[in-house]
């Protein structure tokens, strides 16, 4: 017998896959990997004054806006259907300790206030972080650890409980801490729960690192350490995988009640092995700044399709197993999507 015409099962051609794509149907009926608006988490950036948009250069078709300007860009969130938005503010001043962030008067509490009275139904997350406040620019209080500069962790802890505290009081749904300080999850969630606001979740950034992909989002916040850089804090991209795993369960050991991997597109294998792990625990992706500039800049180009690459990039995000994407394409994605 001729053993190459041997049609073992599995075998070409009683097996055929393109039988799978040859229909639109067929292949709309084998989707498993989808994007909902109701997923989608809009990034908005704050600032101060009234009627203020300032376009942010490297990252077209996003603003810095002032609060009255934000509470339209809810109401419009809140029509596509889109699960949330997250708030970073620029203060009107910084200083050293980044005393706007604890403020109830500072600019995210406003802006919480603002939304709130707008878009009541709409879920408003706070970003939870010193790099926009402090006149440095890093993400905390700083000391000297031997010969250099650091950010001192464990004099962050507090005031990140304050900052915190600030956002529930102005009627933040989630609060979200973003400056890797080990012990912040845990001192958010007893500043939180000391105050009466044990309701309010944590999304914590929980494996975090130290990206250059968060090169256009340091442009739009103003953001940009004046000295250094972030890596002793955020992770090393080249650590082990399983670095991130520990982080993730620490957080959730703290009280974090939501997970987060960020950036997304260089990290998907995080992403999976995450979803794996912790198989019961919300898990959200960042697509970040550089992820959406990036894709941008060639779509203007001519370079690539715009919408084709981002609904491709959201789809391996959601397929690495995130279930709630961060993403500056979240109103531009719920229109593609049909919402
Ligand atoms: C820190 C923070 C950063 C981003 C979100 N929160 C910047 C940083 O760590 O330097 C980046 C988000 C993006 O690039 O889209 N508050």
């Amino acid at each position: 017998m001729d053993q190459t015409h041997d049609f073992l099962p599995g075998n070409f051609p009683t097996v055929r896959m393109r039988r799978l794509r040859y229909h639109p149907g067929i292949r709309r009926l084998v989707r498993e990997v989808a994007l909902s608006p109701a997923n989608l988490v809009l990034p908005l950036f704050v600032r101060p004054g009234q009627g203020v948009r300032q376009e942010i250069a490297s990252m077209p078709g996003h603003c810095q806006m002032s609060p009255d300007l934000v509470a339209d860009e809810a109401r419009h969130a809140l029509s596509l259907g889109l699960g949330g938005v997250l708030l970073f503010g620029i203060p009107e001043a910084k200083d050293p300790r980044g005393s706007d962030a604890m403020s109830n008067l500072g600019i995210i509490p406003e802006a919480v206030r603002a939304i709130k009275k707008a878009a009541p139904e709409l879920l408003v997350i706070t970003d939870v972080c010193f790099c926009e406040y402090t006149d440095h620019g890093h993400c905390g209080a700083l000391c000297r650890v031997a010969d250099r500069v650091d950010v001192d962790n464990d004099s962050t802890l507090a005031m990140l409980g304050h900052q915190a505290l600030a956002h529930a009081r102005a009627g933040a749904d989630v609060v979200a801490p973003s400056g890797m300080m080990d012990g912040m999850v845990r001192a958010i969630r007893r500043s939180l729960d000391r105050a009466g606001f044990q309701h309010v979740p944590i999304l914590s950034y929980a494996a975090k690192y130290a990206s250059s992909f968060y090169g256009p989002f340091r442009e739009a916040a103003e953001s940009a350490p004046r000295f250094g850089d972030r890596r002793s804090y955020q992770m090393d991209p080249a650590a082990a995988a399983g670095q991130a795993m520990r982080e993730i369960a620490l957080d959730l050991a703290e009280g974090a009640d939501l997970v987060m991997v960020k950036p997304a597109l260089a990290y998907l294998d995080i992403i999976r092995m995450a979803r794996e792990q912790f198989p019961g625990v919300p898990l959200a992706a960042y697509n970040v700044s550089g992820e959406y500039s990036m894709i941008k800049a060639a779509g203007r180009l001519g370079w690539l399709d715009e919408k084709m690459a981002a609904l491709e990039t959201l789809t391996a995000i959601r397929r690495a197993g995130a279930s709630i994407i961060l993403t500056y394409w979240a109103k531009e994605a719920a229109r593609w999507l049909g919402a």
